[in-house]
């Protein structure tokens, strides 16, 4: 056995032998020739079984190979323009094939599957070029995450999961029995991240989020990642300073790291290579004045109905959408109407109908990536939201406390990986942006 490479380094082993470990992702008969196709996580790269180079036995072992079958193979790497795979360029010609196990017929075929099927088989959909593609993309949007943020004078302190209040509307809470007293899985860790904001000024937590949304929407999990980043002494200007840098970035090092994965998603990038900062800000009177003077231009009376809102109302994806198509950047929206946001927004001076929040809407039709807000930072105010929320207030004791003891001006957002995923991967949908998807219907694989 030659030494064993990754597929993904194949250009350094250019007219040598090396040994491939993997699974056949594909096979395609020419008779004397079998084209195998191989992937090993790395990459995937075609191997060709010649009959006249090869022993009978491995042979007739290529000719009946199975999708998926698991194999270990030795040959020789030789350059060829046209060879499919990824990186692609180079191709193997088998001198040594041995099978690990061959594999039973496999439910996911070289065909269109509908998609209901394909979440029933999620765990083998994860093989599929698409998958594998979005999900190395998730990874370094995440790792770029952490390190932007690592490398910016963030601490990242964990947050809990098991919490006795709610951080965010009580309609979407998931409730569970903890010993005999209510909790719920955590729509947020921002509570405590204004805790921990106390002791080392700029802050972040990063892991899991739970809401029991009840509708189906491309847009919305049960379960997803979030990212909360939460700062002292931040106004919501540099709030959303920080937020331009910090996507503008996760962009950026994607556009660099995963052309390959881009192009395998046939993602068009013309307008990700745009987004630098700074992006367009705009307020919530003037998204709504827009909205409605856009309104107001078209014929079409079901659009006309979809794109109709009055001042107070909540954006639904159509809104969000027609807001971002006026802008060739994410665009930000701020000051919505208190009412319409969470208990813990600082009014903005002189005009407490509105809050001093914000959000962030992805160009492209991605909807809202981010929402962020100043916190309100005076203890009375906050103790009389706290007691409209609807939960014992006891539970919010600790909360409170930190607007006793050395309370300041902060802000903080949580950007959703699942739909900065999606944004990125240009897919019309979020469940393929997270391993094994948790929707309305859904909590199998
Ligand atoms: O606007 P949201 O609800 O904000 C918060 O939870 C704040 N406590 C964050 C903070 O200020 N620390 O959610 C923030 C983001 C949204 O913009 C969206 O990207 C994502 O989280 N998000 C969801 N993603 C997928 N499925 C859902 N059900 C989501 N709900 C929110």
């Amino acid at each position: 056995m030659a030494t064993p490479i990754q597929i993904s380094d194949i250009a350094q082993y250019d007219g040598q032998d090396v040994t491939l470990r993997g699974w056949l992702y594909n096979r395609t008969d020419k008779g004397r020739l079998q084209f195998l196709l191989v992937r090993d996580g790395t990459g995937l790269v075609q191997c060709v079984a010649f009959k006249k180079e090869l022993d009978a036995e491995s042979f007739a072992l290529a000719q009946s190979l199975t999708q998926e079958s698991s194999v270990i193979i030795t040959g020789s790497v030789r350059g060829d323009d046209r060879a499919p795979g990824y990186p692609g360029k180079f191709e193997v010609g088998i001198k040594k094939l041995e099978v690990i196990q061959m594999a039973g017929e496999y439910p996911i075929q070289p065909k269109d599957h509908g998609v209901e099927f394909l979440m029933d088989n999620r765990h083998l959909w994860v093989r599929s070029l698409r998958q594998w593609a979005i999900l190395r993309i998730r990874a370094t949007i995440i790792n770029t995450i952490r390190n932007w943020l690592d490398d910016h004078g963030y601490l990242l302190i964990d947050t809990p999961i098991l919490t006795p209040a709610a951080g965010e509307n009580t309609t979407t809470l998931f409730e569970i029995d903890y010993y005999g007293e209510p909790a719920f899985l955590a729509q947020t860790g921002q509570l405590y991240n204004e805790a921990n904001m106390a002791s080392f000024g700029k802050v972040y937590c990063f892991g899991p989020t739970f809401r029991a949304e009840k509708s189906k929407t491309r847009r919305h999990l049960m379960e997803f990642w979030m990212v909360e980043p939460e700062m002292a002494f931040f106004n919501l200007e540099d709030l959303m300073a920080m937020e331009e840098q910090f996507i503008s970035a996760i962009v950026q090092t994607v556009l660099q790291k995963h052309a390959m994965e881009l192009e395998i998603l046939e993602r068009d990038t013309t307008r990700l290579a745009q987004i630098t900062p700074p992006f367009p800000r705009i307020s919530y009177d003037d998204a709504v004045e827009r909205l409605q003077k856009l309104a107001a231009e078209i014929d079409d009376p079901e659009r006309k109905a979809e794109l109709a809102i009055e001042w107070g109302g909540d954006f639904g994806s159509p809104h969000e959408t027609a807001i971002a198509e006026m802008f060739e950047k994410p665009v930000f929206v701020y000051n919505y109407p208190t009412a319409a946001k969470a208990f813990y927004m600082q009014p903005v001076e002189g005009r407490p109908d509105v809050c001093r929040s914000v959000d962030l809407l992805a160009p492209e039709g991605y909807g809202e990536i981010t929402g962020g807000s100043e916190r309100i930072y005076d203890a009375d105010l906050l103790e009389e939201r706290v007691a409209e929320i609807g939960i014992d207030p006891n539970v919010y004791r600790w909360y409170l406390d930190l607007r006793k003891f050395g309370s300041v001006p902060h802000s903080g957002f949580g950007l959703g990986v699942e739909r900065t995923v999606a944004w990125i991967c240009g897919l019309p949908h979020i469940r393929e942006t997270i391993p094994y998807a948790r929707m309305l219907n859904r909590l199998y694989p």
